[in-house]
């Protein structure tokens, strides 16, 4: 708690040992007029939710489920940077412990030596004047062993710990340390926008001129990394020589 002081990310907390969804109850208490950087963390989530729909496994005892009110003056269009600046920190607190092989998959895994390590669900509340509020959650695979992991992620996922030659992590720990990382990429972001944090996000995706495939909405795009948009969309250069960019939203990115 001291090391949180004085800061905007984690000057309140909301703790649960269980709740739905570490999301949802950061879009209430956005609802109810709480203040920039106010995080929820739990235990466990009995309704914890991914990208596309998709459950988001939470049992108790295990991993870190948080999630993070933020109150940015930018328009709804730019909000997926939230999402990179999210991994981006993710990126620099897990670095402190795997150094050299925490790598960005875009749009918004972290992943350890191909296993996906952390999944980011952003969800933004807007009116008539732009962005009311948005919420970043972060999901982190700490101490959870491979074994435990439904059998069809097995192959992709993994956790710090079995990273980290199977010690016991401590979640919060972790927990501060990436409220500490993502007020500090945030601060740096408002005082001079995107520029910085598409460059730190390029290096941890260690993308650019690589071939890859994209399937988007069942089509096959093939081309190479040129760039990040301000969009948050990535930028390739198909096999024609032509520009094309990719939206999040259904895209899955595979390097040939
Ligand atoms: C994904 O990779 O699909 C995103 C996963 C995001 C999971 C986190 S856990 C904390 C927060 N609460 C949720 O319900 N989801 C996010």
């Amino acid at each position: 708690r001291e090391r949180l002081q004085g800061r905007r990310i984690g000057r309140t907390v909301h703790v649960y040992p269980e709740i739905d969804s570490t999301n949802s109850a950061a879009f209430s208490l956005g609802h109810s007029g709480a203040e920039e950087g106010t995080v929820v963390i739990a235990d466990s989530q009995s309704q914890g939710r991914g990208r596309l729909r998709r459950p988001w496994q939470s049992p108790p005892g295990r991993n870190l489920y948080t999630s993070i009110l933020l109150k940015p003056p930018i328009e709804p269009a730019v909000a997926p940077q939230l999402t990179l600046l999210a991994g981006v920190a993710v990126a620099d607190l897990l670095s402190t412990y795997c150094p050299g092989s925490i790598r960005l998959k875009w749009p918004n895994d972290v992943q350890i030596e191909g296993k996906k390590v952390c999944g980011i669900l952003t969800e933004m509340r807007t009116s008539g004047h732009g962005i009311d509020y948005v919420v970043v959650g972060i999901g982190i695979n700490v101490n959870i062993r491979k074994d435990d992991f439904d059998e069809s992620f097995r192959n992709l996922a993994t956790s710090l710990r079995d990273e980290t030659g199977g010690r016991m992590l401590s979640r919060l720990d972790l927990a501060v340390g990436l409220y500490e990382h993502v007020e500090r990429r945030y601060a740096r972001y408002l005082a001079e926008g995107f520029g910085p944090l598409r460059e730190s996000w390029l290096q941890y995706a260690r993308i650019v001129g690589e071939p890859i495939e994209v399937i988007f909405r069942d089509e096959l795009q093939a081309g190479e990394v040129i760039g990040l948009e301000e969009s948050g969309a990535l930028l390739l250069r198909d096999d024609d020589g032509r520009e094309a960019r990719v939206l999040a939203g259904d895209a899955t990115v595979k390097k040939k």
